[in-house]
């Protein structure tokens, strides 16, 4: 069976002082022991909240990393970095970092290879625009996004697939649990033809895009959703509630 996983996405939010109110809820809260749950807290505050964070069931992820080790690559943070500070789990592919900082499919792909190859966990994120959705491409877009990924990954046990449908980010319009499935199921498919069907059994494929208390059990019920990935709400003591959706 997959581990239920949820991770909260804080973008680029918070201060030093609603961070720490934010670890406290965390780890004073009772959180389902059989959920991974993984924060990604800009870079800024990785190693802080890691610390708040320690002998909490709660790990760290940053939110996205450059591929070369090291050098003239100004405000970049690199892979090699976040493994020789501990931090196990990175963000990949975005839509955000896909759209507004000018990511490639190819970019995501050699950022994932690198990260893997440095031991570190990914969070490959993916999905189609509302454009996309309206001219029935979002099966051929995820796709797309999943075999550039696959041209240079062979090992996919350590990468959490984050479904996330752009025109479902920050809008508070979810996917209905049937639009979610129905692609999660595809994106199995997918990994099914491509890698093998143990590996698409094990795969864990998230949901992401206007996640709530109020909408996580729906989803959370479908056969191929196998957690979340939250933005908004994981700033908020709600975010334990996400947490639990199975309870
Ligand atoms: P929201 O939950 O705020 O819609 O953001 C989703 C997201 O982008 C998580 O990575």
């Amino acid at each position: 069976a997959r581990t239920f996983f949820v991770g909260g996405n804080w973008k680029m939010n918070g201060s030093l002082e609603s961070t720490k109110q934010l670890t406290q809820t965390l780890t004073q809260a009772k959180l389902d022991s059989n959920v991974e749950v993984v924060v990604a807290p800009p870079a800024l505050h990785l190693l802080t909240v890691k610390e708040q964070l320690a002998g909490s069931k709660v790990a760290v992820s940053a939110q996205n990393a450059y591929h070369k080790a090291s050098g003239a690559f100004t405000g970049e943070v690199s892979v090699n970095m976040l493994k020789d500070a501990s931090i196990p789990w990175v963000i990949l592919g975005h839509s955000e970092r896909r759209t507004l900082f000018g990511e490639s499919d190819a970019n995501v792909a050699e950022k994932t290879a690198a990260a893997l190859a440095e031991g570190l966990s990914v969070i490959l994120c993916i999905g189609e625009t509302l454009e996309q959705r309206e001219a029935n491409e979002t099966v051929n877009v995820v796709v797309r996004q999943l075999n550039a990924a696959a041209d240079q990954v062979k090992d996919w046990s350590k990468i959490v697939v984050a479904y996330e449908p752009v025109w479902a980010i920050g809008t508070g319009k979810v996917a209905t649990s049937e639009q979610a499935q129905e692609v999660h199921a595809a994106i199995r498919k997918w990994a099914a033809d491509k890698l093998g069907k143990d590996t698409a059994d094990q795969l864990r494929i998230i949901y992401g895009g206007s996640v709530a208390a109020k909408n996580c059990k729906e989803l959370a019920q479908q056969p191929d959703i196998d957690g979340f990935l939250v933005g908004g709400a994981s700033l908020k003591p709600e975010f334990v509630d996400i947490v639990n959706a199975n309870n």
